[in-house]
């Protein structure tokens, strides 16, 4: 029978969350063909073949991010990359799929807030996309309205115990999401610090006159988070709902994570690369640096990041994702130059996630190759909805590919990278294994450094509802 043209990635070892072994990966029409020892003759005789050279390197499964913020108005401005440069500068850095956050406005439906998303991606992302959504106003409207969304693949809702006056929902409102999201077998994403009494410890502070980026941590204590994450727990245990804590930064919140899996809890968290390899001493960098690094929770003692490793390790943290949310230094970042409480709060890193943490986990043996796959792609996936399709490397999934060279070195300069920011904060450091090629549905999209792919390419994904437990 004719077939249509075919891809193959000859000569690597595929990684996968639970496998690694030597195997040639035959794509076609943006799925996986089949896997095969390596140079084993299968019998295909298409019209064409395309080649990779993966030998001496891995195959993975491309990065899925779920945490991004592209587009976004925040803090008086808005968040500098698109769709169009946010997706780009992830295929550099190996995502393949990322899960942006949709927001609706206080007072307008879900659905204005849906399509508005829907029109800064449509044409512009370059790799495949899905939204969560932020529900600003928990109310009959709405809660009736998340049923739809869920029908469109719309499965996670993110909800604020912080920011008050902007994106805050009070108690009543979390847990009337969370009881419409076991309805729906939807799953809520918590901002879990409690806004209220930071609101009252940053007022205290800017009247002392501790007007620097170090006082956005100093006023934001880990106490804080723990605080919201144990209350987003119970709510989530009353309401019978899965909650995922996103962006957790610290010890003391980790324990509550902790404790509430050991319990059963269908409990889940993400940490992000800013609270792995930056802390307060980024913050307290001389003059207005340190406004680089202001991001909500904020960084904490550097002592801390060994918690946030040990919690990667043994699964009681599941995601590393990257809360990409870039504001430039000049003309964004500046607008707090009189008072921390108006920097916009952000960090870039859609690009850099992959990179830091191959050099800063694997290379140094804090995990695994399949640990990283797991916690970069696979468990991703399964959270929120899109595996077996994406997050592995398997016959009929997506072909969503890296070609991980172990041996690549780069430097994480903002000059060397993608993202629409005028900084980076990884500054000078050299990082060692990054992607050779990157594969989105089977197309190259990145290869040895050049984009390949196209804005438009990428689809919107629709997501599957919670089925983990
Ligand atoms: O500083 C942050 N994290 N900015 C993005 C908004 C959020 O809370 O995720
Ligand atoms: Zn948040
Ligand atoms: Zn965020």
């Amino acid at each position: 029978m004719p077939m249509s043209d075919l891809t193959v990635l000859r000569g690597g070892t595929v990684v996968t969350a639970v496998d690694t072994f030597p195997a040639d990966v035959w794509l076609e029409g943006g799925t996986i063909l089949a896997l095969a020892r390596h140079d084993q003759d299968l019998g295909f005789s298409p019209s064409r073949t395309v080649e990779i050279n993966a030998r001496g390197k891995y195959v993975l499964p491309g990065g899925i991010d779920a945490h991004t913020h592209l587009d976004m108005p925040f803090g008086g401005t808005t968040s500098s990359d698109d769709f169009e440069t946010g997706t780009r500068a992830a295929a550099h850095g190996g995502t393949t799929t990322l899960v942006d956050f949709a927001i609706q406005t206080k007072g307008q439906a879900l659905r204005q807030g849906l399509d508005a998303w829907h029109a800064k991606a449509e044409g512009k992302a370059a790799i495949d996309y899905g939204f969560h959504m932020i529900t600003t106003d928990v109310n009959p409207s709405t809660v009736a309205e998340m049923g739809q969304l869920v029908r469109e693949g719309i499965t996670s809702f993110k909800l604020f115990m912080a920011y008050p006056g902007v994106l805050y929902v009070d108690d009543g409102q979390i847990f009337r999401a969370m009881q419409r999201a076991r309805e729906l077998d939807a799953l809520i994403c918590m901002h879990a610090e409690n806004g209220i009494a930071l609101d009252v410890l940053i007022e205290q502070a800017l009247a002392r006159g501790e007007t620097a980026p170090k006082y956005h941590s100093l006023s934001r204590p880990q106490i804080a988070e723990a605080e919201g994450t144990h209350r987003a727990l119970c709510l989530a245990e009353m309401a019978g709902a899965p909650v995922y804590i996103v962006h957790l930064s610290a010890p003391r919140a980790l324990e509550k994570v902790l404790e509430a899996r050991d319990r059963g809890q269908a409990a889940f968290a993400e940490t992000c690369p800013q609270y792995l390899f930056c802390s307060l001493d980024d913050l307290a960098r001389e003059g207005f640096e340190g406004a680089k690094y202001v991001c909500t929770p904020p960084l904490r003692p550097r002592e801390m990041q060994a918690d946030l490793w040990r919690g990667l390790k043994t699964n009681d943290l599941q995601v590393v994702s990257t809360d990409h949310c870039p504001f430039c230094f000049k003309g964004q970042k500046d607008l707090g130059r009189e008072s921390f409480a108006k920097i916009p709060n952000g960090m870039p890193g859609v690009e850099t996630r992959l990179y830091l943490l191959w050099d800063g986990g694997v290379n140094t043996g804090r995990i695994s190759m399949n640990r990283f796959v797991e916690i970069t792609s696979t468990a991703p996936a399964k959270i929120f909805g899109l595996y077996p399709r994406k997050g592995t490397v398997a016959v009929g999934a997506d072909a969503d590919l890296l070609v991980w060279d172990p041996e690549k070195v780069h430097t994480l300069d903002h000059k060397n990278m993608h993202m629409r920011v005028d900084y980076s904060p990884y500054e000078g450091k050299t990082v060692k294994g990054g992607p050779s090629h990157v594969l989105s549905r089977g197309k190259v999209v990145i290869e040895d450094g050049a984009f390949k792919g196209r804005a438009g390419d990428g689809r919107f994904v629709r997501r599957g509802t919670f089925n983990l437990y």
